[in-house]
């Protein structure tokens, strides 16, 4: 079941998505190493939670780091891993404090062994907050994910001895990763390009996207009240006409 947002409380998202892009461009304009891009960046991660956690907003989700991004150079991506170390070493209890439930989306068989026991540590840690629900996407792919729960779906279907031609849209959708909490209702990418990068693709059938050059790192809380508002601006139809929509026929049921 979803619902059509247009007006008062219903026009904030319940589940904004981001994909934090500009890092290393924000960090060339400074005359420094990329590096102090993504550091930067993990600030302004803190900052986006904190605002969220102010304004209500339940879910949210993060792109960190994509099955693409291990094409960068091996020096970028190590150090990419240290601050994800270090952000999960540092930030878990003051997210536990805040009332924050952490998850890691991602294909996790390619993590260090370090890195996966700090993941379990902080996910089993928040697991029972409910301020807050924040999805880290580590080693993310929307490919991935349909092809991960695809697979999930089969094995489902052939240990209850159902045929294969019986394997419909929900089969997949309940396997794949947020499938627990609501679809997004906005996607945020900064860093001035249009693209989904292999980002949540099956999750954002429905989003509404909102694109800005603003860079990561400079993406501050009026920057987001920025997309909040083009948000609460749109007319979301989900395949119904204008009039369907402004008579309160809005609601989908699959
Ligand atoms: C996003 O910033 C962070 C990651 C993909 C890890 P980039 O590092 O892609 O920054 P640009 O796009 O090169 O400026
Ligand atoms: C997308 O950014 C991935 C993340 C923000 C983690 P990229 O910078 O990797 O995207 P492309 O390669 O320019 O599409
Ligand atoms: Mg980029």
């Amino acid at each position: 079941m979803m619902a059509a947002y247009g007006s008062g409380a219903r026009s904030l998202p319940q589940h904004v998505a981001v994909i934090m892009d500009g890092n290393g461009r924000w960090a060339y304009r400074q005359h420094l190493p990329r590096v102090a891009g993504h550091r930067r960046g993990a600030e302004v991660v803190r900052e986006m939670v904190q605002s969220c956690v102010d304004l209500n907003i339940p879910h949210l989700t993060l792109f960190a780091f994509s099955t693409e991004n291990w094409r960068r150079p091996p020096l970028e991506v190590r150090l990419l891993m240290n601050l994800f170390r270090l952000l999960l070493k540092r930030e878990a209890r003051k997210l536990h404090e805040n009332g924050v439930r952490l998850r890691i989306i991602g294909d996790r068989s390619a993590l260090e062994r370090d890195i996966l026991q700090l993941i379990e540590e902080a996910e089993s840690l928040t697991q029972n907050n409910t301020r807050l629900q924040l999805n880290l996407a580590v080693n993310y792919g929307g490919r991935w994910d349909i092809a991960q729960a695809t697979r999930a779906a089969i094995a489902a279907l052939q240990s209850a001895d159902l045929n294969l031609q019986e394997l419909d849209e929900q089969d997949i959708a309940r396997h794949l990763s947020l499938a627990d909490g609501p679809e997004p209702d906005l996607l945020i990418r900064t860093g001035g390009e249009e693209r989904i990068s292999n980002f949540l693709i099956w999750q954002l059938a429905y989003t509404e996207f909102y694109f800005t050059d603003t860079l990561w790192p400079d993406f501050d809380r009026a920057s987001l009240e920025h997309a909040l508002h083009s948000f609460a601006h749109r007319q979301r139809r989900f395949g119904r006409t204008g009039d369907q929509v402004l008579e309160g026929d809005c609601s989908v049921s699959d």
